[in-house]
Formats: C-alpha cells, structure tokens, sequence
C-alpha cells in the first residue's frame, strides 16, 4: 500500500497554515516550491489520523494522564528498530527536541559555561547556547575532496582542554547527512571522556538512514555522561504536534535534568501529541518503510538532477536525513543572493548560513516530496543561478 504511487501522490497542503508552504507563500507570493524547512510533503501513517480522530469524537479533552503504554510506545520502537533498550524510568517525555536541547544545557552547564558544536550544524545548535548565556566552542566539520564530511577531534579535544562543559552532537548530523560510525562516535566519546564533558546526542533524524549505511546510537555505545533526543515528529511527520522524549541512564544527569523542567515550568503531555506518537510508534512500520524505499529513490533522482543541470554544483554524499547539503560556491553567491535569485526563480531552500558561517555559498534542499518536484526544483535553481 505504501509504495511509489502512494508517495507520488504527496499532499495539497496550502490553507492548513502549515510553514513550509503557507509560510513561504507569504513572504514570497503564491506558485513558490518550497524546498527548505525539514517537512514533509506526504501523509502521514493511516493509524496517527485514525488514532486522533478517534480521541477528537470524544467531546472534552481534560488534563489526561501519560500511560506506561505512552512511554512504552518509543521504547519498543527503539529497541526494535535501532536496538537501544531503555527503562520507563530512563525515559523523558518532552516538548520538542529543541527544548530538549537547551534543557541539557541549562541542567549540565553554568552561564558562560562553553558548549561545543559542530558546524555547519542545524541553526538551534548554535542558538540554543546563545539563547542560555553559555558561550559557543565549535569545531567544525572538515569536508574530503568529495565533500564528504567528518569530525575533527583534535578541534573538539581543543575546546575540552579549553574548558567546555558540555558537547552536543548532531546524530545523524543535519545538513551534511553523515550516519557517524560506531568507530567515529566511540572516538568522539575518548576524548569527551577524558575530560569529562557529557554528551547529548540529537537523534531525531535517526530512522532516515540510506544503506549500506546504519545507525547507531550513542546509547549502544555508552550509559554514562551521555543523553538522546529522539521523537516520532521527523519520522512520522507530526512535528506540529509537539512531543519528543529524552532517554537517558545516567540518574545524576536525569535527576539534574528534571529538576530543571521543574523550575523552568515545562509542561508535556498534550493529548493528541501523545497519542500520535504511540500510534506513529506502535504502527508506523510499514509505512515508515515505504517511505524510505521512496526516498531513496528521491536521492538518488537529486544526484541525478544535479549532476545533469548544476555542473559547477557539488553534492554531499546522502548517507542519512531527507536533506541534501549542496555546494554551489563554484557560482560565486552569497547566501543572500542565492535567497534573492532562487525566490525569483519561484523556488526556496535553506540558505547554508542557517547552519554557520561556513555554510556561506552553500543551500539545504529538502526532498521528501514526490519525485517529479525534485527536477522542477533543480530546474529553477539552475534558472535563478544563470539569470
Ligand atoms: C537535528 C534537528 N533537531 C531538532 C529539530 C527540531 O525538532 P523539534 O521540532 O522537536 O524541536 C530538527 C528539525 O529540523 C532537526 O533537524
């Protein structure tokens, strides 16, 4: 059921509101494509609608409790699909990553304390550490003559040595679309561990990963000194609904952690938010595989395009994530003229700077959307780059 044709089909989503294509017509007018926010533009699975409608029929929605089953739900998806067991105990319900995100901060650091990023990393990275008062160690990702991306350790063991307190990790790593290795993240953990700085490690792009490659989660790695982030929201396309989880063994991190939600007053627990995730966990297999085969198909009908249209365009190998991280400083833009010409050229993407300053000349093309709005984009691209 879920296959090629169901996928082609992708969604008319104008007049919900929704950023990626009501947002951007705003600000750019109507008939833009818009490739930028890390949306997709399908359905999502069957049983999340039909687990929400259910619950909407019933005429009042009060304070509702979180069952074991609720918790159980990504638990069990976890363990079976990435092989990573986690206690009820271990496990956090959140609002979202990003909140997940500056709560490690604020419970694992001080004001001023250093946090290291890795850029170009998705902009909340950086912004989260700005938005607490701590400051900014990054140690940037170093491209290969294929634009393959990797750590540099010696940069990160630097801002440990420096005094960072805190590291956080993109896992798979949004834009470059790097699955890190279970070698690359066990290097990674040496040098934190020698000077023990911990570690939260941002999984929400988890089960988009292309083979061969495969992903491991810091957790099958390491119980101590490290926390995830994780939420059916990317995977499942319910991001609007605003529910992620946290799994974490460490008690003392878990313990500062929860003390911070208690005094910051973060509340989680919207109803529907909880029962799409379960449902999305409990039984979104199926699905979730279709549209993986399908994306697949998708990057590779990117390369294709571009290689085709954009010869002075480089492509960052997918390994991971339905975002691609394109090159096209050969063309001599800014981000900012890019963000010029591509909107003239009726089509949107995700300026590289989003991400650092090292993303200058550099766009992030989202392509979960049908197959046949992949070429029109890089059509348009190729348009707003020789105009
Ligand atoms: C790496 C990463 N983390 C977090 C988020 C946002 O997650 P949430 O909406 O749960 O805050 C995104 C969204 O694109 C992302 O790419």
């Amino acid at each position: 059921m879920f296959d090629r044709e169901y996928f082609d089909a992708g969604l008319y989503r104008i007049g919900t509101d929704c950023e990626k294509w009501d947002g951007c017509r705003k600000r750019e007018g109507g008939d833009v494509l818009p490739m930028w926010v890390a949306d997709m533009d399908f359905q999502s699975p069957p049983a999340i609608r039909e687990a929400l409608l259910r619950r909407a029929a019933h005429p009042t929605w009060g304070y509702t409790e979180v069952t074991d089953a609720d918790i159980d739900a990504p638990r069990d998806f976890w363990a079976r699909r990435h092989g990573v067991s986690v206690t009820r105990e271990e496990v956090t319900l959140l609002p979202c990553v990003v909140t997940g995100l500056k709560l490690a901060i604020l419970s694992l650091t001080k004001p001023g304390d250093g946090v290291i990023i890795q850029s170009p990393v998705y902009g909340p990275f950086r912004m989260s550490v700005q938005a607490t008062g701590r400051t900014l160690m990054d140690a940037p990702l170093t491209a290969d003559a294929h634009s393959r991306y990797t750590m540099d350790l010696e940069a990160v063991e630097r801002q440990c040595r420096a005094g960072a307190k805190l590291m956080m990790l993109c896992s798979p790593h949004n834009p470059v679309s790097r699955v890190w290795s279970r070698e690359e993240l066990q290097a990674l953990l040496n040098v934190l561990n020698r000077y023990g700085v911990p570690l939260v490690s941002d999984e929400i792009h988890a089960d988009f990963v292309y083979a061969p490659a495969r992903f491991e989660s810091v957790l099958s790695l390491q119980r101590t000194n490290v926390l995830t982030l994780c939420a059916a929201s990317k995977t499942f396309n319910v991001a609007g609904l605003q529910t992620a989880f946290m799994f974490c063994s460490d008690e003392a991190i878990r313990t500062r952690y929860q003390e911070t939600i208690t005094a910051s007053g973060v509340v989680s627990g919207n109803i529907f938010g909880v029962i799409a995730s379960r449902a999305a966990f409990e039984q979104g297999d199926a699905w979730l595989d279709g549209l993986l085969d399908y994306l697949d198909g998708n990057r590779k009908e990117l390369a294709e395009q571009v290689a085709e249209f954009l010869p002075g365009a480089v492509l960052t190998p997918v390994e991971a994530t339905y975002l691609a991280w394109l090159d096209l400083r050969s063309y001599g833009f800014t981000c900012e003229e890019l963000a010029k010409r591509t909107a003239k050229a009726r089509v949107v993407f995700t300026g590289g700077t989003f991400f650092g300053d090292n993303g200058e000349g550099f766009l992030r093309v989202n392509f979960a959307c049908p197959r046949r709005n992949i070429g029109e984009a890089i059509r348009r691209l190729k348009n707003a780059l020789e105009a």
